[in-house]
C-alpha cells in the first residue's frame, strides 16, 4: 500500500543530497583521474543515485547492476544475502566502485565486496550516499560516505517503504514507523 505523505517528515532536501553527490564525485573524479572503473550499482535502491553520480564523473566508466536479496519487505536485515542479479562484466584487474544508497547493518555490502574481490579486480570500493554508521552489525571498508545519519528508517530517492516512495525527489523520515 502506498503512504500517507503526511506520515513524512522531510530530512534531505534534493540540494543537499546534490552537494552530497557533487562532493563524492569530486574526490572520485580526482581519485581516479586516468583510470577506468566500473561502477557496480545495488539495484534497486540505488539506481536514483547511480543516475546522478555518473553525470557528475569525468572518468571512463561501466555501468553495472546486482541485484542482492536480504530484506525481502521486512524493514531489518534478515542476514541472509543472496544474489538475484550478478554482473555481466568481467572485472579482473579493472577499479571498481560499488554504488549504494544506503548502509545499515553492511551485510549486503560485505556480502558483495568479498564476492567481488574473489574476481581478482585492480581495486574495491565502496560508495554510499547515506550511512547509518551506528547500525553497523559488520565489518566493511566505506571510502566514500555521502553523509553519516542518525537511526532512522527514510523513503525518498531511490529508498523504499514496501516499494512504495522511491520516486520522491527528496528524503524523508517515516513519523510513524510502526
Ligand atoms: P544492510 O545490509 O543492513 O546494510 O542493509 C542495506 C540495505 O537495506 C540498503 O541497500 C537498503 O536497500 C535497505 N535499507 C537500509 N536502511 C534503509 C532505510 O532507512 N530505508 C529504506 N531502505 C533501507
Ligand atoms: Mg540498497
Amino acid at each position: 500500500m502506498p503512504i500517507d505523505e503526511k506520515n513524512f517528515t522531510k530530512y534531505i532536501n534534493r540540494h543537499e543530497i546534490d552537494a552530497s553527490i557533487q562532493a563524492l564525485a569530486n574526490r572520485l573524479n580526482t581519485d581516479y583521474e586516468g583510470k577506468p572503473v566500473v561502477l557496480v550499482g545495488v539495484l534497486k535502491g540505488a539506481v536514483v543515485f547511480m543516475a546522478d553520480l555518473v553525470r557528475h564523473l569525468k572518468l571512463d566508466v561501466e555501468v553495472e547492476f546486482v541485484r542482492l536479496s536480504s530484506y525481502g519487505k521486512a524493514r531489518t536485515s534478515s542476514g541472509t544475502v543472496t544474489i538475484i542479479k550478478d554482473i555481466q562484466a568481467d572485472i579482473r584487474g579493472k577499479h571498481v566502485l560499488i554504488i549504494e544508497e544506503i548502509i545499515d547493518s553492511g551485510r549486503t555490502l560485505k556480502f558483495l565486496y568479498d564476492r567481488l574481490q574473489a574476481s581478482s579486480p585492480a581495486s574495491v570500493e565502496i560508495v554510499t550516499l547515506l550511512d547509518k554508521a551506528s547500525k553497523r552489525v559488520v565489518e566493511v571498508p566505506v571510502k566514500y560516505v555521502g553523509r553519516t545519519i542518525d537511526d532512522q528508517f527514510l523513503v525518498g530517492y531511490g529508498l523504499d517503504l514496501e516499494e512504495y516512495s522511491r520516486n520522491l525527489p527528496d528524503i524523508y523520515y517515516l513519523k510513524y514507523p510502526n
